[in-house]
C-alpha cells in the first residue's frame, strides 16, 4: 500500500472509532462538573462549594497544594477550602479543581505518556496565558481558562482512540502524528460535547484553529492568542522527531488566525508586550507547580 494510501486508511479508522456512539472518552471528575453547574448559578453558597470539594479528598488536597503556591498564596497563607473559596472566588477556585483534575491525568496511556504530558503542560500553560490576555484586554473570560486547558484535548482523545483499534498493538507515534495534528481541533470538539460541557466551550475548543473560516467569540481569541504565545516558552507541542531526527511541529496557529485575533480583542503591539511581560513573570511559577 503507498504510504498516502495507509494515511488516508488510518485518518478513516481514527475518525470512525471517535465518532462511533459507543465510543466514550474516561469521564472528567464529577466533582468538577458539579462544580462548573454549580458556578452559574447565582445563590450558590460557599458552603456548597465546600461541601462539593470535599466529596473528593485527593483532589481538595492538589487544590490547597496549589493554593499554597506563589502564584495564589498573597502576603497571608490560606490555609483552607472555605478560606480560598472567600478570598479567591469561586470560580478562580473552579478553575483550580479542573486543573488538577487534568493535570492527574484523564487520559492514561501509557504508550503515548510522554505526549500526553506534554499537551497537558502546554494546555496549563495556555489556560494562564489565556486570564491575563482577557484580564489585559476586560472582556469577561469567565471561561477562558477552562477552554486553555481542553482546548487540545483531542490529541489524547485520538491517542486514547487508536488504543482501543480492535486487535491491534498501537502504532508507532511517528505513524499516526500528523493525522492526530490534523484532526484534533475536531476532536477536542468532540470531547467537550460528550463531556457534556456547555455548547460555549464545545465551539471554542473545537474551532480554535479556524478563526478566518467561522464565527467566533472573544473567548476564542484569547484562546488563540495564549495558545501562540505558548511558543516562546517552549510550552507548545511537538511530535517525534523524523527521519532527520528534527521534531515534528503541530498545533500550529497560522499567523491569519492570530491577527484575526488581535484585531478583535484590540492588541495592539504595547499590550501584546505587555501580555507577553506578564506571562514570563508567571509561566515560570507553573511549570514548577
Ligand atoms: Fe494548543
Ligand atoms: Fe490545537
Amino acid at each position: 500500500m503507498s504510504e498516502s494510501l495507509i494515511t488516508a486508511a488510518l485518518r478513516e479508522r481514527l475518525i470512525s472509532v471517535f465518532e462511533d456512539p459507543s465510543y466514550r472518552p474516561p469521564p472528567l471528575p464529577s466533582v468538577a462538573m458539579e462544580l462548573l453547574a454549580l458556578s452559574n448559578k447565582n445563590d450558590a453558597r460557599a458552603t456548597d462549594v465546600v461541601r462539593l470539594l470535599e466529596q473528593d479528598e485527593m483532589l481538595a488536597g492538589n487544590v490547597m497544594r496549589l493554593v499554597s503556591s506563589p502564584i495564589y498564596s498573597g502576603r497571608s497563607r490560606i490555609t483552607t477550602l472555605r478560606e480560598a473559596v472567600v478570598r479567591l472566588g469561586f470560580k478562580v477556585v473552579r478553575d483550580m479543581v479542573f486543573e488538577v483534575a487534568l493535570r492527574s491525568g484523564v487520559f492514561d496511556l501509557d504508550e503515548y505518556a510522554e505526549t500526553v504530558a506534554q499537551v497537558q503542560r502546554h494546555s496549563t500553560v495556555t489556560a494562564y496565558i489565556a486570564r491575563i490576555v482577557c484580564n489585559k484586554v476586560r472582556i469577561d473570560g469567565d471561561h477562558a481558562f477552562i477552554c486553555g486547558l481542553l482546548h487540545d484535548a483531542g490529541f489524547a482523545g485520538l491517542l486514547f482512540a487508536v488504543t482501543h483499534f480492535e486487535g491491534a498493538e498501537s502504532p508507532p507515534l511517528e505513524a499516526l502524528w500528523a493525522e492526530v495534528d490534523a484532526l484534533h481541533e475536531r476532536a477536542s470538539g468532540i470531547l467537550a460535547r460528550l463531556w457534556g460541557l456547555p455548547d460555549a466551550f464545545v465551539e471554542v475548543v473545537g474551532h480554535h484553529h479556524h478563526l478566518h473560516t467561522d464565527e467566533f467569540s472573544k473567548v476564542a481569541a484569547a484562546i488563540c492568542i495564549a495558545n501562540r504565545l505558548s511558543r516562546s516558552f517552549g510550552a507548545d507541542v511537538v511530535g517525534p522527531a523524523d527521519a532527520q531526527g528534527v521534531a515534528i511541529a503541530a498545533d500550529f496557529v497560522s499567523e491569519v488566525d492570530f491577527e484575526i485575533a488581535r484585531a478583535e480583542l484590540r492588541i495592539d503591539d504595547q499590550k501584546l508586550d505587555e501580555i507577553q511581560a506578564e506571562a514570563e513573570q508567571l509561566v515560570p511559577q507553573i511549570l514548577w507547580l
